[in-house]
């Protein structure tokens, strides 16, 4: 009621544009919510749950294997890159979008998919657009940085996500008092997940368009992953596979390791590929779940989608995504649930999808500082805004790298190094408390740095530290 009464009074400012966004925020919303008052129990009933058939998830070698497209430049013409770029860097300490964190050599996450895709552009002469969701949450500052690629070799297009409102846990009841998103109102509103991503590009108007320049497929990837860089030879694949056996979605997943315990995994499920995510899972099976010999692989969300096909199941309706139900507790302690679906859900949707086990380069996130100092440091080198992992490190797997809280906020873990330790040979690094580095320390094997309470360390210049703890007053 509220918010018809809202519309009402926007629509009487005059402000058509603004009120048809948010009859169209508040439909989908009404769709949601609906669904997620009607759906009782579990999504996926446990026994009925089925390793995929082998054909269902190639090796990146076979479809490597079938070699690049005759005319490289004709395939990039049909396809579009989209950023999903919709989250904010709260968890790393930062305001603003998370695209605009500085990652490599005062590049942002956003500079660099910028000269990946310009670098392919001009490499086949070929017109790449780059297409950034954004949400209320990031579109204008990312709308003012834009400016800044105007000059350069690829149209950039973007499109805003759904404004959802969060609802009350006990009351189901939405917390917001009005449209407006300040005063009592910031926190009433979110942005409803990357699954948002067919209604708003449908609703936006921009899917229509692509297809009506020629775009085929989407390369979908999250902004914060530096290895989702355009695949040749998955496009390839795509683009030869007869009319009738077009594949219209895949998802590239990769070998998961223990520390991979949270991603979705696929499954097969009545006669579907389908993607198991941990909040869909009984807790009685949450082990099982996030063990590596039972679920191998993991989505990287890395994703390849027909645009025909996506225009398709939204006007048929089809599109049939779970729920994740996000619990919050806002800042004066209310708590809130917001409804959330993921892009990857959709698989079970298109027809002839199909993983594709990917190597792990092509899964570079960056979520924390500890993901920062990797990829700052010189275990990668950068290459027209690609990170590839160096020749000259023995081994082919990244340290693991575990920084204390000391370390979380970007700002803070810039000041703690004077420049990024060489770590060529670092098997494992783990550092707590107050600990500062000086200039070109190097670091090897397993380093453990622990700096008590009320203690600080600092790592002076030069030092080499190899198989070493230092803690409490030990010094080097
Ligand atoms: P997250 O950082 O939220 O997810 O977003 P995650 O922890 O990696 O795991 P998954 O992929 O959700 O399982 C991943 C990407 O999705 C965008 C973020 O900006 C980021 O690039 N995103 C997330 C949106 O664009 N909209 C949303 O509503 C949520």
């Amino acid at each position: 009621e509220l918010m018809h009464r809202e519309l009402e009074a926007l629509l009487a400012t005059g402000n058509k544009a603004e009120a048809e966004i948010s009859r169209k925020d508040f439909d989908g919303f009404k769709n949601l919510f609906h669904r997620f008052l009607r759906v009782k129990g579990p999504s996926v009933e446990w026994p009925k749950i089925n390793r995929p058939p082998e054909e269902a998830i190639q090796p990146y070698e076979k479809i490597k294997a079938k070699g690049l497209p005759a005319d490289i430049a004709a395939s990039l013409n049909k396809l579009a890159v989209v950023k999903l770029n919709g989250g904010l860097g709260t968890s790393m300490g930062c305001k603003g979008p998370k695209s605009l964190i500085s990652v490599r050599s005062e590049n942002t996450f956003l500079d660099l998919t910028v000269q990946q895709i310009e670098h392919l552009n001009k490499t086949f002469n070929a017109n790449v657009p780059l297409v950034l969701m954004n949400s209320f949450n990031t579109d204008e500052d990312t709308n003012k940085i834009l400016q800044k690629y105007k000059h350069h070799r690829v149209n950039i297009h973007t499109f805003n996500q759904s404004r959802y409102p969060r609802i009350n846990k006990e009351s189901l009841l939405p917390v917001a008092k009005h449209l407006g998103m300040s005063g009592d109102n910031t926190d009433a509103w979110y942005p409803p997940g990357h699954g948002d991503i067919y209604a708003s590009f449908h609703n936006s108007g921009l899917l229509d368009q692509l297809i009506s320049e020629g775009k085929e497929y989407i390369f979908v990837s999250n902004i914060d992953n530096l290895g989702a860089t355009v695949d040749l030879f998955i496009l390839h694949h795509l683009m030869s596979q007869p009319a009738d056996k077009r594949c219209e979605f895949i998802m590239e997943v990769t070998d998961k390791t223990r520390a991979d315990v949270k991603g979705g995994t696929l499954i097969q499920y009545e006669d579907h590929l389908r993607l198991l995510e941990i909040a869909q899972v009984p807790k009685a099976h949450v082990d099982e779940f996030k063990s590596v010999t039972k679920f191998k692989i993991f989505n990287t969300n890395n994703l390849w989608i027909s645009l025909p096909a996506i225009k398709r199941l939204q006007e048929q309706n089809q599109m049939d995504l779970e729920i994740i139900v996000n619990p919050k507790t806002l800042d004066g302690g209310l708590n809130v649930i917001q409804l959330e679906t993921a892009v990857g859900a959709a698989i079970k949707s298109f027809k002839n999808a199909m993983g594709v086990n990917v190597p792990r380069s092509r899964f570079l996130p960056v979520k924390t500082s500890s993901d920062l100092l990797l990829v700052m440091s010189n275990l990668y080198s950068l290459d027209a805004g690609s990170l590839t992992m160096s020749k000259k490190r023995e081994f082919p797997t990244t340290p693991h790298v575990k920084l204390g809280s000391s370390f979380t906020k970007v700002q803070e873990f810039l000041a703690r190094f004077e420049n990024i330790p060489e770590m060529l040979e670092l098997d494992h690094l783990t550092v707590s408390g107050d600990v500062t580095f000086g200039k070109n320390v190097s670091l090897k094997g397993t380093v453990i740095i622990i700096a008590n309470h009320g203690d600080r360390i600092d790592i002076p210049a030069g030092a080499m530290l190899e198989n070493k703890i230092v803690s409490g007053n030990l010094r080097i």
